[in-house]
């Protein structure tokens, strides 16, 4: 494919293939995904293998490092992170510059922007010392950075992240805690916060990974280029999709909960009417993920909420979705942002907070493949072709004339 690439482009000819749906853009051992058959794999592992046995700090350090940690790795690793979670205190002023109901989304990736003004020391993306505390300083500080986007949004006083804490304990309480308070962590979601950020945590070379490659591409650092990664995860047809379908689901339950007359509109295509949590450019099967998380939804709100109404709306959407020809034609199936934003929900998150959950998630896949990207010998700046429709030539008029 690559060589077949490179001979076309020495003859003028250029592959038409708007949304990449048939580019390989680059080789990457991190994520395999089989879409027919519902299969993802992190570096071999079998998600369903990882989210029963595995924990969220466990998983960044294979997705990164390539092999599951031994407890002395584990040790260290964690260790290396609970140092660096405190931010620089000028960042916090930083935080006051935004308007008080500002999206968290936005906020975040600014924030992780401003690190490149902060830790100027480690930007050379050729310094490995320089990667590996980059790695650290996102890793422990983005979970800061995203609760006190949160903390901003509510006009809620910001805290120190307590370092006794493991990384989403300590999430928790920085989010939902106040300062000189005590805040007890429910194990319960705490576990299931770890579950949802293990089953976001990669999948390939989707729209935000590709962009932090991309920007990477072109030698900038690892904090510019996740901000990035973060801006395109924002939009509604990527990580935005987790709150849009709350939306939807709430939208469904003030008309009284007609389900069928929600898909009849899906399937007649009315503007800006689509299924949300359905769907996906690579799983033409059920998404793997989605049934991990299907389950944990059913348990974690009957335990946290003794059931749930938009719950029974969602699994009648699914139901009639997947009994519809429209769907089975297009082989649309729930993916992973069906059920999540019910259990964020039960969780206590807002719904302007989800896409953020994803954020920190994908965090450790975005940093392993733009550490693969800026280590492969193969990588050339990302620079995309056209096909110019505009016009050949024309002589420029003088305004008098126009
Ligand atoms: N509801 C209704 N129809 C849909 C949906 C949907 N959710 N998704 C796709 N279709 C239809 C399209 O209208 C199209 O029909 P047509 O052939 O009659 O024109 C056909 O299925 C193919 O759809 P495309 O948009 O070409 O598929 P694509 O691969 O480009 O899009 C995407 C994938 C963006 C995920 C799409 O399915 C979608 O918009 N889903 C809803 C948003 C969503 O849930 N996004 C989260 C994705 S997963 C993630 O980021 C974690």
């Amino acid at each position: 494919g690559i060589e077949l690439g490179k001979l076309l482009a020495t003859t003028g000819y250029i592959t038409h293939d708007p949304g990449f749906v048939n580019t390989g853009a680059a080789s990457s051992a991190i994520t395999y995904i089989d879409g027919d058959a519902g299969i993802l794999r992190y570096r071999g592992y079998p998600i369903e293998q990882l989210a029963e046995k595995s924990t969220f700090i466990e998983v960044s350090y294979l997705l990164i490092y390539g092999e599951l940690p031994t407890q002395a790795q584990l040790e260290e690793f964690t260790g290396k992170i609970q140092r660096h979670t405190l931010l620089h205190e000028d960042l916090k002023a930083f935080f006051s510059g935004f308007p008080r109901d500002a999206h968290p989304m936005p906020v975040l990736s600014s924030a992780v922007s401003a690190l490149s003004t902060f830790y100027q020391d480690s930007l050379n993306p050729f310094d490995e010392a320089n990667v590996e505390l980059s790695t650290i300083r996102l890793l422990a500080k983005v979970p800061t950075l995203a609760a006190y986007a949160y903390k901003k949004s509510v006009g809620q006083p910001l805290l120190y992240p307590d370092n006794s804490l493991g990384l989403v304990e300590n999430f928790l309480r920085m989010t939902f805690g106040f300062p000189a308070e005590p805040y007890e962590v429910d194990p319960d979601v705490a576990k299931a916060l770890d579950l949802l950020f293990i089953l976001h945590a990669d999948h390939e070379q989707n729209c935000s990974t590709s962009t932090v490659r991309l920007v990477g591409s072109s030698e900038a650092n690892l904090f510019a280029s996740i901000s990035a990664g973060i801006n395109a995860l924002f939009g509604p047809l990527h990580g935005g999709a987790n709150s849009a379908v709350l939306d939807m689901l709430e939208g469904i339950q003030a008309e009284g909960g007609d389900v069928a007359n929600f898909v009849q509109r899906v399937k007649n295509k009315e503007k800006g009417v689509r299924l949300m949590g359905f769907g996906h450019r690579v799983y033409k099967n059920y998404d793997p993920r989605a049934k991990i998380i299907k389950n944990t939804a059913d348990e974690i709100l009957s335990k946290l909420k003794g059931g749930d109404q938009l719950l029974d709306i969602a699994k009648k959407l699914e139901e009639t979705a997947l009994s519809d020809d429209y769907f089975i034609e297009r082989k649309l199936y729930p993916n992973v942002d069906f059920y999540t934003g019910l259990i964020y929900r039960a969780l206590g998150f807002p719904t302007k907070y989800f896409t953020v959950l994803f954020a920190l998630g994908r965090l450790p896949g975005w940093i392993a493949h733009w550490r693969e990207m800026i280590q492969d010998p193969a990588t050339k700046i990302g620079r995309p072709r056209q096909i110019y429709t505009g016009y050949a030539s024309r002589d420029y008029a003088p305004i008098s004339e126009r």
